[in-house]
């Protein structure tokens, strides 16, 4: 594929101080962050109540995953309508209250679009089924009739990422595609109206005051031509690896410069992200020209085991690819679809991103603080996920019965532990879901959850969450972390990190040793194990902690 990084000059008035290049932007995933109305599920009266702690905390935006009108076969990321809200999670009203409150809180508001797929309850899907093989509504799907005798098998050999096979036949015989849940049938991107609607969309939520867009499956919506097969039979270890006929496609970079002017026709920066799980950051870049997106998660940093070569290595790489295109790095560790972090790093490398194992919970604690504190003194965007700053694993035994993730059922329990990371978070110590609502909670929360409540660790020097307010709050002070697109790596023995950013110095020891160096200046804040020693200008960093300095 051929492709040029550079950009059309003209299109972007931004400058280097746009708030998103070092935002920190905290993802609330509403079934599960705070329930208002005493129903056991997450809603828009819940999220508005603790607006305030957010700001506190002291992230600069949030973004929330989907509340749209939905049957929630996969938790919302199925819009049957993308301009009402679920009434499981409130109104229009309770949407525009959210977004005012957050804006007099000086927190910027991003919402989560679907445009891969919509629901199966989509009106256009609905009556495309409705009538029939021919109708101009199925052009606006993937509808094919099947191959064989009787048109019997599917139109080719796509597997859906949820498991199974990509394509379901309706009763007329057509078949449609889902590369995720058959409630989830892929748009046809090559329909203008499908390309009307969405820019319609987008002005829709831009008139409600949002600031930005995390757009899910950016990588997906356009297919090769023809619909090649893949030829494989082992088709979900290429994802990610390989460019599928179904990702990553070029064609999709039109949409977002189109979507970008819409953008630019609104006062104040609004932003676009891309969920795009592209095979390398290099793959990312193409995304975030200057006329596209204006950040693309990036998955490899999750995905990197905690190893300071492999880190270092991915750090590294992604400063580089983002630097032709000029926008700002990303870095996450956490969301609603993969282990929490604290859970991943207390396992061995090299499982994936889907646990079903608690591992060492102290080890993986240790661990997630320190790589928490690495991640937020890298120059560029962190993206945190509800209940990291309270140090929670994920719950690692729900019984099946309870799960809900649609990739479960589908691969006969082999895949899908998505569900261990959605469970609803603490805020008390005590009482109905621990604060989290007054009618009990959708997924069970652990006993013991309390004690890792909002309410127990606030005011706890040693806790995890008084170690994320202390961060923001020294990153905020230091505006310079965020801001920059490189760092100055200093010479550190075997398994640690060390470099330089702006009269400040990280230094991580990512091996389970401590180790003694030359002390780079005064301590300003620690991630790990809290046994820190300086003495005569050297440190003793322990096992698997980070240390923020002064210099
Ligand atoms: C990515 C979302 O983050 C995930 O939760 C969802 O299942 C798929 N896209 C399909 O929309």
């Amino acid at each position: 594929m051929t492709q040029h990084l550079a950009a059309p000059a003209a299109h972007t008035t931004e400058t280097r101080t746009d708030w998103w290049r070092g935002a920190v932007i905290y993802q609330v995933y509403p079934r599960s962050f705070a329930d208002g109305n005493g129903d056991g599920m997450g809603d828009l009266a819940g999220i508005r109540g603790r607006l305030p702690y957010l700001r506190d905390l002291g992230v600069d935006a949030v973004w929330l995953s989907p509340f749209y009108a939905s049957p929630q076969a996969d938790a919302g990321y199925d819009v049957a309508d993308y301009r009402a809200i679920d009434p499981m999670f409130g109104t229009l009203l309770d949407a525009d209250a959210v977004i005012r409150d957050a804006h007099e809180l000086g927190l910027r508001i991003i919402v989560d679009l679907v445009p891969n797929h919509s629901s199966d309850q989509h009106d256009w899907f609905r009556r495309a089924l409705a009538e029939g093989p021919g109708s101009p509504l199925r052009e606006r799907y993937h509808f094919h009739p099947g191959k064989g005798a009787d048109g019997e098998l599917p139109p080719n050999d796509w597997e859906s990422i949820f498991g199974g096979p990509a394509w379901t036949r309706v009763p007329d015989g057509d078949w449609y595609l889902h590369l995720f849940a058959p409630e989830q049938p892929d748009f046809n991107w090559e329909h203008p109206a499908v390309r009307d609607e969405f820019r319609s969309i987008l002005r829709f939520w831009l008139d409600m005051g949002v600031d930005g867009f995390r757009v899910d499956v950016a990588h997906g919506l356009v297919k090769a031509a023809g619909l090649p097969d893949i030829g494989s039979a082992d088709q979900l270890k290429l994802l990610g690896n390989d460019v599928m006929p179904f990702f990553d496609q070029d064609g999709v970079h039109a949409i977002y410069r189109s979507w970008r002017q819409v953008l630019q026709e609104y006062a104040g920066d609004r932003i676009l992200v891309a969920e795009a799980w592209t095979p390398t950051v290099e793959r990312s870049a193409y995304y975030v020209r200057p006329d596209e997106m204006h950040q693309a998660f990036n998955f490899q940093y999750l995905g990197t085991s905690w190893d300071a070569a492999g880190l270092r290595a991915v750090i590294d790489a992604s400063l580089a690819a983002m630097r032709p295109v000029d926008a700002p790095a990303t870095w996450v560790l956490s969301n609603h679809d993969v282990t929490r972090h604290a859970t991943r790093l207390a396992n061995p490398p090299g499982l994936g991103t889907q646990l079903r194992t608690a591992g060492d919970r102290a080890l993986g604690l240790r661990r997630a603080r320190a790589a928490t504190l690495l991640m937020l003194a890298l120059p560029g965007s962190a993206y945190l996920y509800q209940g990291e700053e309270l140090g929670l694993p994920d719950v690692t035994d729900l019984p099946d019965a309870v799960r809900q993730d649609p990739s479960f059922h589908r691969a006969d329990g082999q895949d899908g532990f998505r569900d261990g990371c959605r469970v609803p978070i603490p805020w008390t110590t005590e009482g109905s879901s621990y604060g989290f609502g007054t009618g009990g909670s959708w997924l069970p929360q652990p006993t013991g959850w309390g004690e890792l409540s909002v309410q127990a660790q606030t005011g706890d020097p040693g806790s995890t969450l008084e170690l994320y307010r202390s961060a923001l709050a020294l990153r905020r002070a230091r505006p310079g972390l965020g801001a920059g697109r490189a760092v100055e790596w200093l010479d550190a023995p075997e398994g640690v990190l060390a470099f330089a950013r702006e009269g400040f110095v990280c230094t991580v020891n990512t091996t389970a040793a401590a180790v003694r160096l030359p002390a780079p200046g005064r301590v300003l804040l620690v991630g790990g194990d809290d046994g820190v020693e300086t003495a005569e200008g050297t440190v003793t960093l322990p096992a698997d902690t980070t240390v923020w300095w002064a210099v």
